[in-house]
């Protein structure tokens, strides 16, 4: 059976249900330079209801600054 290939999250998943966020927002605004959760807290409001999305937030957070570290490739 071939290895599958590593699931990749979807871009407009929502992510806080609290406050209707979708993925694709919060990193919209990481890439727009809102690089804390406080900051993404205050222009989305995502993670400031039940708290539920923290961790996921946190983690889409980590992803971009490790992505905004690679070099580029060309
Ligand atoms: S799901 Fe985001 S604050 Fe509740």
């Amino acid at each position: 059976m071939p290895d599958e290939p590593p699931q990749q999250p979807e871009p407009d998943r929502t992510v806080c249900f609290c406050h209707n966020v979708p993925r694709s927002r919060i990193i919209a605004e990481i890439r727009a330079g809102n690089r804390t959760l406080q900051a993404i807290r205050a222009c989305t409001h995502a993670s400031t209801g039940c708290g539920g999305c923290e961790f996921e937030v946190r983690e889409i957070l980590a992803e971009e600054a490790k992505l905004a570290d690679e070099p580029d490739q060309c």
